[in-house]
């Protein structure tokens, strides 16, 4: 992508370009100046209201209640699901081609910060993301499939200013986990939250495919299926940071709470946007 930031940009669209830029110490500096405003004072609020877990097997506790809470769906989801048009759908779809486009990508700056085993168990996911080295497999691909049928487009520079600030969001937030977050706990909780989300999550994106006759839903199944088993991945990833020296289960939950927010604000901006839309 050859696209520059520029000042009238949005925040997080201009955050967006410079983390996807060529890391120098002036982009850097900027990057770490626009989290500074973002990501500061929401990690302070999530640290604050968060009990601290004294062992990992607290933090599964909390995750799994957090989980179950969302398994019970929400008036955007069940909306999406069963009543939206295929405009709206469209919308929601153009919406998240960025994270689709570029699926797991920012995950790669994590492996260096991880203990050996901990970095094996990430690659199966990350190897599984990219299709297994099978670009038809690869979820980006699977992405551009569904984009192609909807009639929209296939580069990524086509999405920059339809996006919304919440998306951008969820997409920055996982630079800042990786490369910056000051321990790494954050992302493996985050990513943890994530995996394990989807296989509920993506019902309803497979659900309205299938009622409106959407043939390349595959990006959405594929997903219920894999991510069983990269959540499973993801937790052995911190089973084995503990035996390698220890992990804080704190910082995981407050990784999770966090993806959590800015996934779920996106997905309902995302919803209600396109009934604005259509
Ligand atoms: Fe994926
Ligand atoms: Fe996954």
């Amino acid at each position: 992508m050859n696209v520059t930031a520029h000042p009238t940009d949005s925040p997080h669209k201009r955050l967006f370009l410079l983390n996807r830029a060529r890391p120098t110490a002036g982009t850097v500096a900027r990057i770490e100046e626009l989290e500074a405003d973002w990501i500061g004072p929401l990690l302070a609020r999530l640290t604050e209201r968060t009990e601290p877990l004294a062992a990992r097997a607290e933090w599964l506790t909390c995750l799994d209640e957090l989980l179950t809470h969302e398994r019970a769906g929400s008036p955007a989801g069940s909306y999406l699901a069963e009543k939206a048009t295929r405009e709206e759908f469209t919308h929601v779809v153009r919406e998240f081609a960025l994270d689709g486009l570029t699926e797991a990508q920012n995950f790669f700056p994590a492996i260096p910060r991880l203990p050996l085993r901990a970095q094996m168990a990430v690659m199966r996911v990350l190897i599984d993301e990219f299709g297994c080295g099978n670009q038809r497999q690869a979820h980006s691909q699977l992405y551009l499939d569904l984009l192609a049928e909807l009639g929209l487009p296939q580069d990524l520079e086509s999405f920059l200013d339809t996006t919304g600030e919440g998306t951008y969001q969820f997409l920055n937030v996982f630079y800042w986990l990786t490369q910056r977050a000051e321990d790494i706990a954050y992302f493996l909780g985050a990513l943890a939250y994530l995996e394990a989300s989807i296989p509920d999550a993506f019902r309803v994106q497979a659900r309205a495919c299938e009622r409106l006759g959407i043939a390349n839903g595959r990006y959405y199944t594929e997903h219920l299926h894999i991510d069983t088993f990269h959540m499973r991945e993801m937790q052995l990833a911190i089973k084995e940071c503990e035996a390698a020296g220890g992990i804080d289960p704190t910082r995981l939950w407050i990784g999770a709470q966090l993806l959590s927010e800015l996934i779920g604000g996106a997905f309902e901006a995302a919803v209600n946007r396109a009934r604005e839309a259509v």
